[in-house]
C-alpha cells in the first residue's frame, strides 16, 4: 500500500532535488472520536476501512481507524486517557489535520536534509518491524503544529504501518471515485505568508509556482493573498494563504479564530468524473457550497468549449475554470467538523494545473454568505 503517481508529471525546474518525493503517504487528523470519523468518511465519502490500531492491537495510548480510498490514505487518532498531547491539540484546534505525510526513497536522508536547512524536528528518525518488514519514519514541523512525516516504507508490505492491523467491518460503501491529494492548503496568519514560501523553498527544495495578490481574490468584503509550493516533480502542491486587509473579516481570519491558529484549511481530493463523485457524496449528506446560478449564465463565454453539460454541472454547483494547458472542474465541501475550520475541494483536472482563479470571486462570496450566517463576517 502507498502512493501516488499524479496524472500531472509536470517538472518544476526551479525546485531542488536534494528532497525526491514519491507523493502524499497519509493524512492524520487528531479527532475527539475517531471511531465515529472514521464512520463518517466511509458512509459519506466512499472511503474503505483499512487498518486499526488501539486496544485490541495491544496500543493502550490511542485509538486509530485507517480509511482509504485508491491513492488517498486518512488516519483518525484520538487519545485513550485525559492530559496527552493528542488531547490537548484538539481541546486548542478541534478536529484537524496534524500530519501530512509525504513518501520518500530515504526518510533518514529527508530528515537530515530538512534539519541542515534549518527545519525545526518533530520526530528522529525511527525504525518499526513487524512480519511484513519495516518502515522508516522521521518528522519535522511546518506552520502552526502541523507536520510533515517521511515515511520510507521500500522494505514493508504489511497493510499500512507496523503497529496496525487489518481492519474487517462488516460496513462498507461504494467508492464515490475519489483518487488522489491533489493539493493541500495551509492558512498562516498574516505576515507570515512569505515565511513558509522560503521553508518550502530553503528547506524542502519546493518552488513557488504560483502566486495571488488581494487584486485576484477579493470581494466586496474580504480578501487574501495565496502563494503556491511545489515539489520538483509536481506530485506535492502545498498553496500558503494568509489574509489580507478588508472591510470584514475575512475566511482566512475566521479559520485562524476558530483553528486557533494555523492549520490546514482544504484537502483538494481528485476525480475522474466530477458530476458522479459530487452527486454520490451529495445524496449520502455531504454538504456542498453554492453559487448563485447567475454563474452559469455566461460560463461558456467565459471558459470556452467544455465536455460536461452545463445543465449536470448547475444542480450541483460545480464550477469551470481555463488556464492555458486545459480546464478544471471544482467545488468545495461545506466546513466538515463542529468548528468552521477544514473543508475538502473535489477537482476534476482536464488538462489544466492551475487552481481556479476565474472562480476565486464566485467561491469566496458563496463563503462568505456561509460566514454571515454563523455571524463571522
Ligand atoms: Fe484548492
Amino acid at each position: 500500500m502507498s502512493t501516488i503517481v499524479s496524472p500531472l508529471p509536470k517538472l518544476y525546474e526551479n525546485a531542488s532535488d536534494f528532497m525526491p518525493l514519491l507523493g502524499t503517504d497519509y493524512l492524520e487528523f487528531y479527532v475527539s472520536n475517531s471511531k465515529q470519523t472514521a464512520h463518517f468518511y466511509k458512509s459519506t465519502m466512499g472511503f474503505k476501512s483499512l487498518a486499526h490500531s488501539g486496544l485490541e492491537t495491544g496500543n493502550r495510548e490511542t485509538e486509530s481507524y485507517v480509511v482509504v480510498q485508491d491513492k488517498i490514505v486518512l488516519v483518525f487518532t484520538s487519545p485513550l486517557r485525559s492530559g496527552t498531547d493528542i488531547g490537548r491539540h484538539i481541546d486548542k484546534h478541534g478536529d484537524g489535520v496534524k500530519v501530512i505525510a509525504l513518501w520518500v526513497p530515504d526518510a533518514k536522508k529527508a530528515y537530515e536534509e530538512a534539519m541542515k536547512r534549518g527545519a525545526k524536528s518533530y520526530l528522529e528518525p525511527v525504525e518499526e518491524s513487524d512480519d511484513h518488514g519495516k518502515v522508516i519514519r522521521a518528522g519535522i514541523y511546518t506552520y502552526g503544529e502541523v507536520v510533515h512525516i517521511f515515511v520510507e516504507r521500500k522494505e514493508y508490505n504489511g497493510i499500512f504501518l507496523p503497529g496496525f492491523k487489518k481492519w474487517d467491518s462488516h460496513f462498507e460503501t461504494e467508492s464515490v471515485g475519489l483518487k488522489y491529494v491533489d493539493h493541500m492548503v495551509g492558512n498562516v496568519d498574516l505576515g507570515m505568508m512569505n515565511e513558509y514560501v522560503k521553508f518550502y523553498e530553503e528547506v524542502m527544495g519546493f518552488a513557488n509556482i504560483l502566486s495571488f495578490d488581494d487584486n485576484d481574490i477579493s470581494t466586496e468584503f474580504t480578501a487574501l493573498m495565496s502563494k503556491v509550493m511545489s515539489n520538483g516533480n509536481g506530485r506535492i502542491k502545498f498553496p500558503i494563504n494568509e489574509p489580507a486587509e478588508g472591510k470584514k473579516k475575512s475566511q482566512v481570519d475566521e479559520y485562524l479564530e476558530f483553528y486557533e491558529g494555523e492549520g490546514v484549511q482544504h484537502v483538494a481530493m481528485a476525480t475522474d468524473d466530477i458530476v458522479r463523485t459530487v452527486t454520490q457524496m451529495r445524496d449520502r449528506g455531504i454538504e456542498f457550497l453554492r453559487v448563485p446560478d447567475t454563474y452559469y449564465d455566461d460560463l461558456l463565454d467565459r471558459v470556452g468549449e467544455i465536455q460536461e453539460d452545463i445543465e449536470a454541472l448547475k444542480p450541483l454547483g460545480i464550477l469551470v475554470d481555463r488556464d492555458e494547458e486545459g480546464y478544471l472542474l471544482q467545488i468545495f465541501t461545506k466546513t466538515v467538523q463542529a468548528r468552521p475550520t477544514m473543508f475538502f475541494e473535489i477537482i476534476q483536472r482536464r488538462g489544466a494545473t492551475s487552481f481556479g482563479k476565474g472562480n476565486f470571486k464566485a467561491l469566496f462570496v458563496a463563503l462568505e454568505k456561509e460566514q454571515e450566517l454563523r455571524g463571522t463576517l
